[in-house]
């Protein structure tokens, strides 16, 4: 049957909003509620071998990875190489026995990602797929195959399988560590815990999509917008820009916090919306003080924290969003709402085609 907008103006929006229920979905494959255990599919190697982690995919799908980098890291102490596919072929990399290549794709049909895929098949790595499209070529030359439920995306800019990839990943971070002996039962619990609170977050975060886009005009007349963000939202900075420029056509380049000041800090003026990714946790403080870096040279900042966060450093800032209160595990599925909500209002407001965006497609077959 032909998926239907309903009462949504574009698919886009209709995605963004579907996300609690596929997020929930999603992972109900991968956890054991009443036990409070993740539950990943058979394996038929042995993963307590596995030493070392490459990552490939293209697009949204590699922000999803650069998340799971940190998790895979902090939780399971497994190193992770990761890179963009079109890069990763033809740099020859290293790939030691004992190694399992991941590829994170919603269409499983990425031409570049597919190709990096076979290359690591050849050259002896186990192979994992996260991918949306259970019949796709990815999903069938895995060795284990991980889907995501996030149901057909039809938006060119992938919203919904993102959030649903990046479930998908923190079962399987947390899944290895316990497997390594890097987690025991009682953290397991935590961890699960946070993540059956996801889709409830993810509820609170779309309800301030009104709010949202009554300020996409401060930002729909701008010719460039930073993203900036730390430590796992770093990713969601990038991911955030990404989809303001794909969908509303503005220059836009997400940063990591600390490292404006070594160039993007040279274009910040009043022109320049910020916006900055700022949950409640470890990296608060330090991102905040880059945040008044920008302040102090007439930036105009938009906070996007919880309410903590935005009581602390809210203040002098052209607009805030308040996300609710959430572990650091899940604040990238969280905070992805905000950056597609202010993406697709600005795109809205700026009349563009959101659903076929120009010059882009939704599975890129071609190398
Ligand atoms: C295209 C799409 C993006 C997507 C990327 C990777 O560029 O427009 O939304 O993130 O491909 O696609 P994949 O299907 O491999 O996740």
């Amino acid at each position: 049957a032909a998926v239907e907008k309903g009462p949504y103006r574009h698919f886009m929006q209709k995605e963004i909003f579907e996300q609690p229920t596929v997020v929930a979905q999603t992972l109900s494959s991968y956890i054991r509620p009443l036990e409070q255990t993740v539950a990943l599919p058979q394996m038929d190697f042995d993963l307590d071998g596995i030493d070392r982690i490459t990552i490939v995919a293209c697009g949204t799908s590699f922000y999803a990875g650069m998340v799971a980098k940190y998790w895979f890291e902090t939780f399971a102490r497994v190193p992770v190489d990761i890179d963009v596919a079109s890069e990763f072929r033809y740099r020859d990399p290293v790939l030691q026995p004992g190694g399992l290549a991941l590829f994170i794709s919603q269409s499983g049909e990425t031409a570049d990602t597919l190709a990096a895929l076979r290359h690591c098949k050849a050259q002896g790595q186990t192979i994992a797929v996260v991918v949306n499209v259970p019949t796709s070529s990815m999903a069938r030359e895995a060795d284990l195959l991980l889907p995501t439920h996030a149901g057909p995306e039809i938006g060119v800019a992938s919203t919904k399988a993102f959030t649903c990839q990046l479930a998908v990943l923190a079962a399987l971070a947390a899944h290895l560590a316990l497997r390594k002996g890097k987690l025991s039962a009682a953290e397991e619990r935590e961890i699960v815990r946070h993540l059956i609170e996801a889709p409830a977050a993810l509820n609170a975060a779309l309800a301030h999509d009104e709010e949202i886009a009554a300020m996409a005009h401060l930002v729909a007349p701008a010719r460039d917008v930073l993203y900036l963000g730390r430590g796992p939202d770093y990713p969601l900075a990038l991911e955030g820009a990404l989809k303001l420029k794909e969908i509303s056509y503005i220059h836009a380049e997400g940063y990591a916090s600390g490292e404006m000041k070594h160039g993007p800090i040279a274009l910040i003026d009043e022109a320049v919306p910020v916006i900055v990714l700022a949950p409640s946790g470890p990296l608060f403080e330090k991102t905040v003080s880059n945040m008044q870096e920008v302040m102090a040279r007439g930036g105009k900042i938009v906070l996007i924290s919880d309410a903590e966060g935005l009581a602390e450093a809210g203040e002098g800032s052209m607009a805030t969003i308040e996300m609710p209160r959430v572990h650091p595990l899940i604040a990238p599925l969280v905070y992805a709402v905000p950056v597609q909500l202010l993406a697709y209002h600005v795109a809205v407001a700026k009349g563009t085609d959101v659903d076929q965006p120009r010059n882009l497609a939704k599975s890129v077959t071609v190398e």
